[in-house]
């Protein structure tokens, strides 16, 4: 008898931390790990297979397939947006090839269990691509079936791996009601930046937000490497967990999208950097723009239309601007830089 369980790729990323934390509070979920790092022992305690290895791995995957049955994916490994403008090629495989991986996996789990998996999967405001600073002002709350012209090799594969995911729920679903059991569930949100506590990202283009809190918190200067205008969205890392398992309990059929917006608080760089001044006094927080990384950001909406998600399947961010330093970021980061 296999196992039943959830499979978490990419556990040891940041929205991996969160979320191994979250689903092992109570104790009841059998939770499997593929991640090439292995996890930090703390989390390693939470899980009940850690497996190291590649998403690339088919034989990794289907040691997982003959031990359980799962009925849930979290599919987080990817490469990130800057990391994959250096290695474009490597960057498709690991996020495209590995998430075709993963929803084959998928599929051959529901076709042995005879239930559907459901399939999360964080897609990124790096699915949008924005032509000009101008047109960036005047879009607004952008909604999801815009500006779906990505600039960044991470852009695209996030963009085609939601279609993908699309074709495997449309195609196997037709090839259900023909009687062939098995079908791959799959949803997925589009994060904006997302500002963890706990952890530092690595690889990302709206890391700037959250190296400016850590570096500050560590007594550290730090140099943000975009402008001071710049604007994107934002959310607080337990907002973001929140969401992936109130989407993964949502009813199927309130669901109408492949893909939900999710918005928090959208500040500027230098509403970052004031705020951050104002919790950490005499911190040194400079500008030093890199081109490169500017222009993936100004292709960026500066805010999201998230009234889908509001309506379908009740996401409610809980932190605001204020909030998330506050109650969770200044609060949380003291804690751990005083340890
Ligand atoms: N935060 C990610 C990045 O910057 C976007 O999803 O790459």
């Amino acid at each position: 008898m296999r196992r039943p369980g959830v499979l978490i790729t990419g556990a040891s990323g940041e929205i991996g931390h969160g979320l191994i934390e979250k689903l092992a509070e109570d104790g009841a979920t059998t939770i499997v790990t593929l991640d090439v790092r292995a996890l930090e022992p703390s989390l390693g305690r939470m899980v009940h297979r850690e497996v190291t290895g590649s998403i690339t791995d088919n034989a990794a995957l289907d040691r997982i397939l003959a031990e359980f049955d799962i009925d849930h994916v979290y599919h987080l490994a990817a490469y990130l947006s800057t990391r994959s403008e250096f290695t474009p090629v490597t960057a498709h495989k690991v996020n495209v090839e590995g998430t075709m991986n993963l929803l084959e996996f998928a599929q051959k789990q529901s076709e042995s269990h005879g239930r559907p998996v459901v399939f999360l999967y964080p897609s990124s405001i790096a699915a949008y691509g924005l032509p000009d600073l101008e047109t960036k002002a005047k879009a607004g709350k952008v909604r999801e079936e815009e500006y779906n012209t990505p600039s960044t090799m991470y852009g695209c594969n996030k963009l085609y791996c939601e279609l993908l995911g699309r074709y495997y729920a449309r195609h196997y679903k037709q090839l259900a009601a023909e009687a062939l059991s098995g079908k791959v569930d799959f949803r997925a949100v589009r994060f904006p930046g997302l500002i963890s506590a706990v952890t530092v990202p690595s690889g990302g283009t709206s890391d700037y937000a959250p190296e400016m809190i850590h570096a500050a918190a560590r007594g550290e200067a730090y140099a943000c490497f975009v402008r001071p205008d710049t604007r994107i969205p934002f959310m607080a890392m337990p907002d973001g967990v929140e969401a992936l398992l109130t989407l993964a309990d949502a009813p199927r059929a309130k669901l109408t999208k492949t893909a939900y917006n999710l918005g928090a608080f959208n500040p500027s760089a230098e509403e970052v950097r004031q705020l951050v001044l104002r919790s950490f006094r005499g911190a040194s927080l400079t500008y030093d723009v890199d081109v490169k990384r500017q222009g993936i950001v100004d292709t960026w909406p500066a805010d999201v239309d998230d009234s889908a998600a509001r309506a379908e399947w009740g996401f409610a961010a809980k932190y605001d601007f204020d909030r998330a330093f506050s109650e969770y970021l200044i609060p949380t980061i003291r804690g751990r830089y005083a340890r």
